[in-house]
This record gives C-alpha cells, sequence and structure tokens, in this order.
C-alpha cells in the first residue's frame, strides 16, 4: 500500500508513522510528504530520504485552487492512501470528491465530541474528564467521516492545552499506525461503510 502523508506543523505523528514503515515487515510504504507551508516536519522526510512537496497555503487565490494545485500534486504520486496527519486545512470538495474514501486524518478528540481546529483547547474549555484520540475517515464534512478508531485520554486537573496534547498524541500515533496497518492487510476496507467490530487491538 502507497501513502501519502500531508502535514501543516512539527510532523511528530508523520515521524511515528514513518518510524513504523522503516521496518521491512510494515505493510505500506510512504511514497511522499505533503505541506501546505514550510512545516518543520518536512524535515522528518528528509531524514528518512522520502520525497516531499509543499503547495504553499498562502501561494493560491483561493482553497478551491490551492486544491487543485495539491491534487496534481497527488497525482504525481497516485497514492493508494492519503493520510492527513496534522493538515490544518479543510480539503476543497473537489480533493474529497477525487480521493475519497481513500483520505484519513486523525483528530486529538473523541470524535464526534470536540471536532474542527481545536479539539484539545475546546475539551479543556468545555471541562471535560476525559478526551481522546479518533482517526476518520475524511468526507466533505468537518471530523464528520466514519471512525476508525478512537480511544479515550484523560484530561488532569492541571492540564494545559499542550500538555493534553502531548498526551494525546502518542495515542492518536497508535491508532494512525493501526489503522494503516489494517488498510495495507485488507483487515479495514475503506468505504465499506462498515464501522469495524472493535478498533484494530
Ligand atoms: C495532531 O494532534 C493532529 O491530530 C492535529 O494536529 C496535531 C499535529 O501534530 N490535527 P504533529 O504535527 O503531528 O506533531
Amino acid at each position: 500500500l502507497t501513502v501519502a502523508v500531508l502535514i501543516s506543523g512539527t510532523g511528530s505523528n508523520l515521524r511515528a508513522l514513518l518510524e513504523a514503515a522503516s521496518d521491512p515487515g510494515f505493510p505500506a510504504r510512504i511514497v511522499v510528504v505533503g505541506a501546505d507551508r514550510e512545516a518543520e516536519g518536512l524535515a522528518h522526510a528528509e531524514d528518512f530520504g522520502i520525497p516531499s512537496f509543499t503547495v504553499p497555503w498562502s501561494a493560491h487565490e483561493s482553497r478551491e485552487a490551492w486544491g487543485a494545485e495539491l491534487d496534481a500534486q497527488l497525482r504525481v504520486w497516485r497514492p493508494d492512501l492519503i493520510v492527513l496527519s496534522g493538515l490544518m486545512r479543510l480539503l476543497p470538495a473537489a480533493v474529497v470528491a477525487a480521493w475519497a474514501p481513500r483520505i484519513i486524518n486523525t483528530h486529538p478528540a473523541y470524535l464526534p465530541e470536540f471536532p474542527g481546529a481545536h479539539g484539545v483547547r475546546d475539551a479543556l474549555a468545555a471541562g471535560a474528564a476525559q478526551t481522546g484520540a479518533s482517526v476518520i475517515v475524511v468526507d466533505d464534512g468537518v471530523d464528520t467521516g466514519p471512525i476508525l478508531a478512537q480511544e479515550r485520554v484523560d484530561v488532569l486537573a492541571d492540564d494545559t492545552e499542550h500538555t493534553l496534547h502531548e498526551r494525546i498524541k502518542p495515542v492518536e500515533r497508535r491508532l494512525l499506525i493501526d489503522v494503516v496497518r489494517a488498510i495495507a492487510t485488507g483487515e479495514l476496507v475503506l468505504g465499506s461503510g462498515a464501522r469495524p467490530s472493535e478498533p484494530s487491538a
């Protein structure tokens, strides 16, 4: 299974995926990393000798124009799966339509709780005792696609957005690696509609 990973930030989840995929036994191969800016996380791709591209958000007049350029880049690599891992942009409907259901996303909350760009901050603000991490199929909503895997993460009384997010990320990484592995082995079939009987072990 060939995978393209799209990021905007530090790419710690990307790094975990690169490390997992560097195991010869891992059934998926990351073929390219894309970003909407000069993301720090692109350095991880370089460390692992994986090609990368940027489609700078700031260089485009509209989400659609940006999306068209992103789509053109993705067509060069023709990945079997696209992983959004900290991409802080909503994909235009045309890009989702072109690639769905082969786009998955990691989100640092227990969806459908706290969707959107500030899931960690929103959980804290809501005084939630628990939040979580989720891996979903991307549809043209905001974090509304079928849930492939999710797990609860406790919120501690003295948590800040940073400490809580850093506690969520390792869970996200484990779920993401498990889901990519399950898709690669055929254990999980995207677009089958059915939610797996249980999150991949
Ligand atoms: C992750 O929690 C991801 O789910 C969210 O932003 C964070 C990205 O972290 N969208 P990193 O760039 O992988 O360190």
